[in-house]
């Protein structure tokens, strides 16, 4: 089966209203002087920067997600930002579950999972984060806690072409330290399988599980290579065009 990748740009808490503009109309030049990539590509910075990306890649194939959303529509939840604000402004995309927010922000698989139902409910596409720590790998337990993770975060009436699945181990984000592509391969064959069993074969098949943890243009290629990567979710190497670019162009024809 073959899945179009989605390279996806998860700015995290970085650059100002210049950083962000230069960088997201950079890549909007690269995406259209390449024409038709054979890549998707979307971009997630702060809230703050929102307005500025989504102006700089107008016109471009460039997507725009956000990098959290509330579970409400509206309400009194000061700080938060629901993903009917984020449809609003013309994002596609809201990252949930990211292993940050799990940590920081206590966020649980049920949290997630009523994210990620709002997300649908406004129209955006959730990127639902799934992964194991360093502790849990070390004892065993990868793919047990990713099949916790994953039926616990996943909305319902997930389909193919709503809902992102992205595993990261916690011990690769940020790090420096990249699962190799067959340890990657192995979690991402157990999430296929598993959503073949949760959705068919159809949909299972299709929906696009992307890898993310240190990502970068020199193990790209041989990640996106392995059978069940069907892209990026990338911190750092997210930050600079060229990098970012390059990343993006090591998926394979
Ligand atoms: P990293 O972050 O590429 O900097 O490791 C990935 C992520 O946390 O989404």
């Amino acid at each position: 089966m073959a899945r179009r990748k989605l390279i996806a740009g998860n700015w995290k808490m970085n650059c100002l209203s210049a950083d962000g503009q230069a960088l997201a109309a950079g890549l909007a030049a690269k995406m259209k002087a390449a024409g038709a990539a054979r890549f998707d590509m979307a971009i997630c910075p702060p809230f703050p920067l929102l307005s500025t990306v989504l102006a700089a890649v107008a016109g471009s194939a460039i997507a725009v997600g956000g990098q959290d959303c509330h579970a409400k529509e509206k309400g009194a939840f000061t700080g938060d930002t629901s993903a009917w604000m984020l449809k609003d402004l013309g994002c596609a995309y809201v990252i949930v579950g990211h292993s940050e927010r799990r940590t920081y922000h206590k966020e649980s698989d049920a949290d997630i999972k009523a994210k990620a139902q709002a997300a649908l409910a406004a129209g955006l596409k959730p990127i639902v984060c799934i992964g194991e720590t360093l502790e849990e790998r070390d004892a065993g337990q990868t793919l047990e806690v990713n099949r916790r993770q994953l039926h616990g975060s996943l909305p319902d009436g997930t389909t193919a072409d709503k809902v992102v699945i992205a595993y990261e181990p916690v011990w690769a984000i940020g790090t420096g330290r990249t699962a190799t592509p067959a340890q990657a391969q192995e979690v991402h064959a157990m999430i296929r399988a598993e959503l073949v069993g949760r959705l068919g074969d159809g949909e299972g098949n299709a929906l696009r599980i992307l890898y993310g943890g240190s990502m970068n243009p020199g193990n790209a290629a041989e990640l996106l290579a392995q059978t069940d990567i069907d892209g990026g979710l990338i911190g750092g190497a997210a930050l600079k065009v060229d990098d970012f670019w390059t990343l993006a162009e090591h998926s394979p024809r």
